[in-house]
């Protein structure tokens, strides 16, 4: 395994050499025409892993949720979504550009918008509001500390959508960590949305591409959006090879991610760095102004243990994955130990 010392993202993770051989060898065809035989079996093997009639092979979890949203909305709806959620803040607002949506963004808790909170939120019909038709949830929640929400917290604003007569999309661009860590399996999670979006390119390590996943009326509105958002690919196999290897190899060794990232925040909780999330998945966020750092600091004394790292202020997210091992992690907490002892 190449070693891979980067605490910035899961998105840097690099293709194993299974994947490797997978895109040399990989069958081809046209898939805007259907025809390629390995992007349909991804799309197929993606839909009958999360419980779902169809799939499609996106090149991005950004692009996951904007066909999926798009698909089950029409211009001008409002969307109910945590205020905190990757497609409301990170995704280039999207969903207002392309859409022409009303985001309406809710606090959840720890990731989680309550049933109350939707009720709360949802407008009556009035001729002066918009209509609203779709609540988004995101599972792990990345900026609540990548904690996973719970089947029972799922169920819970279903049943709320389903009464209120709201679709329901799940950004799971990290839906296999929630499942690891809750120890269930991902049709758990994804029976309570109509699509989900899944990544590949992150904790999963396949260099591109997402999967989104739902009914097969759903799926193909949103194959007809991709195009439109110049989505549609060619001979896609080659990336859509070790998507497959992703799915079928390395869902189960998410879970050593997550030992990873609690012996990382125990080891950096005893050297004096506070560590503000739940450590449930492969995030830990720490701030390090009890030492004294700043972002410079920190940043300084990652570069000469040979990490790439991010801070902004007196904090930062480290995120665990394919590439890094036991090992470093203790190589990283003893270099550090001597590092803040100097
Ligand atoms: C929760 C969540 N959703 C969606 C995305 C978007 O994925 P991509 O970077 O592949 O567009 C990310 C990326 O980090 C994410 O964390």
């Amino acid at each position: 395994m190449e070693k891979n010392l980067d605490f910035r993202s899961d998105t840097v993770t690099l293709p194993t050499p299974e994947m490797r051989t997978a895109i040399a060898e990989a069958k081809l065809g046209d898939d805007v025409y259907g025809e390629d035989p390995t992007v349909n079996e991804l799309e197929r093997l993606a839909a009958d892993m999360l419980g779902k009639e169809a799939g499609l092979f996106v090149t991005s979890g950004t692009q996951g949720n904007a066909v999926s949203v798009l698909a089950q909305t029409s211009r001008g709806d409002e969307i109910l979504l945590e205020a905190n959620s990757h497609i409301y803040l990170n995704e280039v607002g999207g969903l207002a550009v392309i859409g022409s949506l009303m985001p309406k963004p809710i606090p959840g808790n720890l990731g989680w918008i309550t049933p109350e909170d939707i009720r709360g939120a949802l407008r009556p019909k009035n001729i002066h509001y918009p209509e609203s038709t779709l609540l988004c949830i995101e599972n792990t929640h990345n900026t609540a500390g990548g904690i996973p929400l719970t089947v029972e917290q799922l169920k819970a604003d279903w049943d709320v959508a389903q009464e209120l007569g709201l679709g329901v999309h799940l950004d799971g661009a990290r839906i296999f960590n929630a499942a690891v860590a809750l120890k269930v399996n991902v049709k758990e999670l994804s029976q309570y949305a109509d699509t989900v979006q899944l990544c590949l390119s992150k904790g999963l390590a396949a260099p591109v591409g997402s999967v989104v996943v739902g009914t097969q009326d759903l799926i193909t509105k949103a194959r007809k959006y991709r195009k439109m958002l110049g989505g549609g690919m060619r001979q896609a196999g080659v990336i859509a090879a070790p998507g497959i290897i992703a799915l079928t190899q390395m869902v189960n060794r998410l879970a050593k991610d997550h030992v990873n990232a609690r012996l990382l925040a125990d080891g950096l909780q005893k050297l004096g760095i506070k560590i503000l999330n739940h450590v449930r998945t492969n995030m830990v966020f720490i701030d390090f102004a009890d030492l004294g750092w700043n972002d410079a600091d920190w940043l300084a004394a990652c570069r000469q243990l040979g990490w790439k790292t991010r801070a902004r202020g007196t904090g930062t997210r480290l995120c665990l994955h394919y590439g890094i091992e036991s090992d470093d992690i203790h190589t990283f907490l003893d270099g550090l130990s001597r590092i803040v002892a100097s």
